[in-house]
């Protein structure tokens, strides 16, 4: 994967004139045209892989129930949970896999009720209280500052009120994977990039590795930060703040938002109440 042809990111400062330039793109028309070009050069660097299939799962596939499913397609040999195409996902699984990991992580595409989420397993009970120190990750509650750079809240202060939001000694997140940016599907180690390996910095910076990656024009998001944020429901035009990882870096305005889950046992499932942050895409 390393030909992979993507749009350089743009340095963070200019990240406002950038997320200008590029909202005045018809989202419809992206998805159909730009996509597609895209989409092309990607699936030329992925050989067989067929890019709609890992960035597009259909409605029905996983929906009506709440189990949380393995999305796998067209990565049945690459991806770690490759045999698990659909199949529910379980914590003890993430274990497992998190066990060969160099900083104890381990992540999966998914999807839930027919929405693409990311599921990442983040050893952060026993990492709570030792020191900020590299490759010993654990979640970070942070301040959130909306696109202007306007502070938006504490996700302690959000978590105080709404507990239900997140349970960080569950060891676990799950996020959905739309990209804030143009609403492409972010993924884990779907790319070998820096900000894709099996490293971790503090801070939730643009540092380390351990990053979701949204391969239409390389936006990075750290699953370990955790910060309160804004954005809009695209069909009526209202702001809502919403908890959710933090954007580090590439033209994303902001994070994505959680999807707060329910354990049912050793089976992962979510809680339905919050689909309102999920309104920013079409
Ligand atoms: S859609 Fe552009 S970076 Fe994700």
């Amino acid at each position: 994967m390393d030909e992979m042809k993507l749009r350089p990111a743009p340095d963070p400062s200019g990240v406002m004139s950038d997320l200008v330039e590029n909202t005045t793109i018809n989202r419809r028309q992206f998805m159909r045209l730009g996509f597609n070009t895209a989409g092309g050069v990607l699936a030329a660097s992925l050989g067989a892989l067929g890019f709609a299939a890992i960035l597009l799962p259909p409605s029905g596939a996983g929906g009506g129930d709440a189990a949380v499913k393995f999305w796998a397609k067209g990565r049945e040999d690459e991806a770690w949970y490759g045999a698990m195409h659909l199949q529910a996902m379980s914590k003890s699984v993430f274990e497992k896999e998190a066990a060969k990991s160099n900083v104890g992580m381990s992540g999966a595409q998914g999807v839930w009720n027919g929405l693409p989420v990311v599921v990442i397993y983040v050893p952060h009970a026993e990492n709570k209280d030792k020191g900020a120190t590299d490759d010993v990750p654990r979640f970070q509650f942070m301040a959130g500052y909306d696109v202007t750079k306007k502070y938006v809240g504490h996700a302690t202060e959000m978590l105080l009120a709404q507990p239900e939001l997140f349970e960080p000694d569950n060891n676990l997140v799950m996020i959905f994977s739309r990209c804030t940016h143009l609403c492409c599907i972010p993924g884990w180690q779907l790319i070998d990039d820096p900000t894709t390996k099996d490293t971790w910095t503090p801070g939730g910076g643009d540092d380390g590795g351990s990053k979701l990656f949204c391969i239409c024009h390389s936006s990075r998001f750290d699953p370990t930060a955790i910060e309160v944020n804004t954005n809009v429901n695209r069909s009526n035009g209202q702001m809502f703040d919403y908890l959710g990882i933090r954007r580090a870096g590439g033209p994303a305005p902001v994070g994505l938002p959680i999807i707060p889950i329910i354990m049912n046992g050793d089976t992962i499932e979510a809680s339905t109440e919050y689909e309102g942050w999920l309104t920013y895409c079409d």
